[in-house]
């Protein structure tokens, strides 16, 4: 992220179906529920299992300095009809490279409504456009299929396998990597 960036407002961005907004600390116990189930640490590397009380509340405190640092935004995903949360997604940036590692889940409730799509091709384009990104590179545990189907419908491209590269409750596990170009002249 450049100096430009810097100043910028945590951003909002709507799309079709999801407002995907600043978290608050009134979404931390949504958080906690949502993202302490074993089906999202099961094929995620650095959400906590157990989910303990207070670590969502730490987590949504660091977003505002990552952001005005320039390390990376973190988004609730929210319906904007019921308001509810369902995800959640985030860019990780290295700017020095004008490129972020876009990460994501979405509670187990939600899954197979298209949300986790919507929301990666909307922030995607936030990274290109307003970030003024080159890259945004996702990777996903090969054993999970579903996360590598999102990348490829928000027009990520499959650059490889990294065999056994994270190693997660006693096993090796392979990693798929993804990723998308902007092709804006530096
Ligand atoms: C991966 C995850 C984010 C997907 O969220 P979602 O909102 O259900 O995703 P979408 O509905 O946008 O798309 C899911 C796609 O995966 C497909 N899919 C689901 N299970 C699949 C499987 N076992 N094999 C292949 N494809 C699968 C769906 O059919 C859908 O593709 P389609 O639209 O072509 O039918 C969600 O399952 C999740 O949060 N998982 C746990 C956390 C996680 O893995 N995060 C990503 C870490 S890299």
């Amino acid at each position: 992220m450049n100096e430009s960036t810097m100043i910028r407002h945590l951003p909002t961005l709507a799309t079709e179906r999801l407002n995907l907004r600043p978290f608050t600390l009134a979404d931390a116990e949504f958080v906690r529920e949502l993202a302490g189930a074993p089906a999202i640490y099961a094929t995620t590397q650095n959400i906590p299992h157990p989910y303990e009380e207070g670590m969502a509340e730490k987590w949504i405190a660091t977003h505002a300095s990552n952001f005005y640092e320039g390390r990376g935004v973190q988004l609730a995903i929210t319906l904007k009809e019921a308001g509810r949360l369902v995800g959640a997604i985030a860019l990780t940036a290295r700017p020095a490279h004008k490129r972020a590692e876009l990460g994501y889940w979405i509670g187990l409730p939600y899954w197979g409504n298209g949300y986790c799509t919507e929301a990666a091709r909307e922030v995607i384009r936030y990274g290109f456009e307003t970030l003024g990104l080159h890259k945004i590179n996702a990777h996903h545990l090969s054993e999970n299929p579903a996360s590598g189907r999102v990348m490829e419908k928000a027009g990520m491209s499959r650059e490889g396998i990294m065999v056994d590269h994270f190693l997660k409750d006693g096993a090796f596990r392979s990693v798929t990597a993804y990723a998308i170009l902007n092709h804006a002249p530096l």
